[in-house]
């Protein structure tokens, strides 16, 4: 299986970036072949909302930026991950930043053969407070939403707090991040 992370944090050695790293080594341990992406050393412009990507015989996205990279990541992909500190109960700007671009692509599947259709989303996600803080829940439900529409399949969330303790202090959670990845 072809694994897409793409990491929208601003800290590449933090609490997220460790609970994705122990996601993705456990994917790698069984074969998976993982792809990650640090969207903050990316060149990755917000989506202007023009409707160029829509009209007729339109070829994708008229911004040329690193967000190719991340298109043809998505194509290959047979699972997606979205990994982000919980910020305001929702993601990172620069990982939501992406997923406005990836209106570029054929999305819905209910009207047209959306990209998206037959791949699986995972969240993993640290936040200040406990997981068993429900902040994640609305962010969660949309999550769910977009699998439904563009037809992926929701696999769900691995998460923890870290107010108290870092993750890499926590050797329960990164287990179960690794055979999580493991488990895939
Ligand atoms: C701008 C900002 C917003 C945040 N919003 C929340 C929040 O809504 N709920 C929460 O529990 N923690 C919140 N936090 C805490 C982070 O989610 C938490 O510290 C996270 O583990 C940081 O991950 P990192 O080490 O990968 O940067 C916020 C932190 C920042 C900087």
């Amino acid at each position: 299986m072809k694994i897409c992370a793409l990491f929208g944090g601003p800290h590449k050695q933090g609490n997220t970036a460790h609970l994705l790293e122990h996601v993705l080594a456990g994917a790698q341990s069984r074969g998976h072949i993982c792809q990650r992406f640090d969207l903050v050393d990316l060149d990755i412009r917000p989506c202007k909302g023009c409707m160029a990507c829509k009209k007729p015989k339109a070829k994708g996205c008229v911004q040329k930026d690193d967000m190719g990279l991340i298109y043809e990541a998505i194509a290959q992909a047979d699972l997606l991950i979205f990994a982000s500190p919980l910020y305001w109960w929702n993601l990172a700007g620069p990982l939501k930043n992406a997923i406005d671009r990836f209106f570029a692509l054929p999305f819905a599947a209910a009207k047209e053969q959306s990209l998206f259709a037959g791949k699986k989303l995972m969240l993993v996600m640290t936040s200040g407070q406990p997981a068993s803080n429900d902040g994640r829940e609305g962010l969660e439900l949309i999550l769910q939403k977009m699998c439904s529409f563009t037809g992926m399949t929701w696999v769900g969330t691995v998460t923890t707090g870290t107010n108290e303790i870092p993750v890499e202090q926590q050797p329960e959670i990164c287990a179960r991040a690794y055979a999580t990845g493991a488990n895939l």
